[in-house]
């Protein structure tokens, strides 16, 4: 059966792209945020995403306004009881997530789904805050939520083959294609991914090439659409230091350990995109 509602709590970065293709997929999207100015704030990034994409001509003008039409505020948690499944994209803090799932698990339905995107903590111990843990399971998007295909739905040691397979189904449903992972740090994309972006800092350390070099080297040899400094940049250099720590702490294998210039730039303020420096300068 179709999913008619759904819920996300936050509208940051994740949360509003999550938000969005679930509108545009006809499901009446509730969103919880912190206030009405955090709310604002996420609800004018999905209308200016739409906008633009009517402006390039990429979303028909009706499609916008229906997607903005299914999407429904909230600064109150209760708002989100009716929902079948509520999708948690809120800041990456293991204390707030267990208050979250906690909550929502008393508020929820019977045979509602708790689902967290969480790119680095354990979905079995966020699920061990809920009295239900046979119905948490981790959705884990990829940025930008609407043009990246991938969801990696993890399944926590406490997860029902119901509340799995129901997972599937929405995923279907937004039209993006599902990876199925057990819960392990990093997942598949990550564990795959870190370790490679972690190398390519230790190749430009050791002064083997330069970063134009490193970058082309993949992009031209490997057909990536990316180098991994210019990856790096994108993703931020803060967000790769912190879960490279994480991953590194459950498995103590040194591929997984933060080379020091990554330290060194982070502790620079040498963020990437989002800080105007990285690898590369954006200040222009
Ligand atoms: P963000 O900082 O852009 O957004 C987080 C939002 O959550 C903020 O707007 C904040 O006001 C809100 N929030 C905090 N506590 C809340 C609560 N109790 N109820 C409702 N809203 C609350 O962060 P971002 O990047 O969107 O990350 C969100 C989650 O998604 C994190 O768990 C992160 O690890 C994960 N993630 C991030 C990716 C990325 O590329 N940034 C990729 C995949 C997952």
């Amino acid at each position: 059966m179709a999913f008619k509602t759904v819920g996300v709590v936050g509208c940051g970065l994740m949360g509003s792209g999550i938000v969005q293709v679930s509108a545009q997929s006809g499901i009446t999207t509730w969103v919880r945020e912190v206030d009405q100015a955090a709310l604002d704030k996420g609800l004018g990034r999905i209308k200016k995403f739409l906008d633009d994409g009517v402006t390039k001509g990429k979303v028909a003008a009706e499609d916008r306004d229906r997607t903005l039409a299914n999407i429904k505020g909230t600064t109150k948690l209760e708002d989100l009881a009716g929902c079948e499944l509520v999708i948690e994209a809120a800041v990456e803090n293991m204390e707030i997530k267990r208050q979250l799932f906690g909550t929502l698990d008393g508020l929820l339905g019977p045979d509602a789904l708790l689902a967290s995107n969480t790119s680095s903590l354990s979905i079995t111990e966020i699920a061990a805050s809920a009295k239900r843990p046979d119905r948490v399971l981790g959705l884990h998007f990829f940025n930008p939520v609407p043009l990246m295909k991938l969801v990696e739905i993890i399944r926590a040691l406490s997860t029902s083959d119901a509340a799995f397979a129901r997972a599937q189904e929405y995923v279907g449903q937004i039209g993006k294609t599902p990876v199925l992972c057990k819960d392990t740090p990093g997942f598949v994309v990550n564990r795959l991914l870190v370790p490679y972006l972690l190398d390519a800092v230790r190749v430009l350390e050791s002064g083997i090439a330069t970063r134009e070099d490193i970058d082309n080297g993949m992009k031209l040899g490997c057909g990536y659409p990316m180098g991994p400094l210019t990856l790096l940049d994108f993703v931020g250099l803060d967000t790769t230091y912190y879960i490279a720590n994480i991953m590194f702490e459950e498995f103590r294998e040194t591929r997984f350990a933060a080379p020091p210039l990554l330290k060194r730039m982070v502790s620079a303020g040498h963020l990437g995109r989002k800080s105007g420096r990285g690898f590369y300068d954006y200040s222009k």
